[in-house]
């Protein structure tokens, strides 16, 4: 829900992660403290960050084929089209879509997320993932949440420190979906790029940006109580559901989507 909202200003003094995601992206709203955080990361960042598009891609469109037609993305990121609207509307036009993202450069360019289409909504929330009550309350405006919904936690959780209970904040997510509903979580390692680890972790870390890669182990716990489904926890170009198999490559991300009991 954009009105109302006071903009936060948009400060180009500090790199951010959606802007240093657009700039991965082949995007324009980046500045030079992004790019130069952006320009430290290893040249595979680039292909990571297009191969996590494409599973969202994928995996939204699979759920909506599925009959799912209520979207809740936390840590949307600026809007890249296809944005996750424009997929499952395609398949679903009545879809309803709720966006959320902290980033004030995000909420800036809300208006490319609420363009829906005539039969179906979008809607626009600027908070923190760490405030989940906040994003439920007000995403149940327009989700109804007796009904089965898809949580979109893409690429977002690595930004989250262990002390920041990620685990804990993503079970409380959950915890408020009834029984079909689907989890889609992307998550950034190092298992498949060892060599990679410290340039990324020391690029963003210079950047004053936290990120927290995770091995396998520490992904699973992600997806505990809920039933993984199609290929299971995999990276990001392993993915895919009754379509041609994406080119395999070694991927950055670890990627799966999971039913609610
Ligand atoms: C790497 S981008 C991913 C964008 C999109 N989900 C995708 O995968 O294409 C991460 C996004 O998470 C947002 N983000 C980071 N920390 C957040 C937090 N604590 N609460 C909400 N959003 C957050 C950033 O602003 C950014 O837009």
């Amino acid at each position: 829900m954009t009105a109302g909202i006071p903009s936060s200003p948009v400060d180009t003094s500090k790199p951010h992660p959606a802007r240093v995601y657009d700039w991965l992206l082949g995007g324009k709203d980046n500045y030079p403290v992004d790019q130069e955080v952006a320009e430290k990361l290893p040249a595979e960042a680039r292909a990571n960050a297009a191969r996590n598009r494409a599973f969202m891609h994928r995996a939204s469109a699979w759920l909506a084929r599925q009959g799912v037609d209520q979207f809740l993305d936390i840590g949307t990121g600026i809007p890249t089209a296809p944005n996750l609207h424009q997929i499952v509307q395609a398949v679903t036009p009545r879809a309803r879509v709720v966006y959320a993202d902290n980033d004030p450069i995000v909420l800036r360019h809300a208006e490319a997320l609420l363009v829906s289409s005539p039969e179906g909504a979008t809607d626009y929330i600027h908070a923190d993932v760490r405030q989940p009550e906040e994003i439920l309350e007000r995403a149940a405006g327009l989700l109804d949440f007796t009904r089965p919904v898809a949580l979109s936690l893409i690429a977002l959780m690595h930004f989250l420190p262990d002390d920041q209970d990620p685990y804990g904040i993503t079970r409380g997510l959950v915890g408020a979906l009834p029984s079909g509903s689907h989890l889609v979580l992307s998550h950034g390692t190092a298992d498949q790029h060892p060599e990679l680890r410290q340039e990324t972790e020391s690029a963003y870390r210079k950047g004053a940006i936290a990120l927290r890669m995770r091995t396998r182990a520490e992904v699973e716990p992600f997806f505990e109580g809920l039933e993984l489904v199609g290929p299971g926890l995999v990276t990001a170009p392993e993915w895919y559901q009754e379509e041609p198999a994406p080119v395999y490559e070694r991927s950055g991300f670890y990627v799966g989507v999971a039913r609610v009991p």
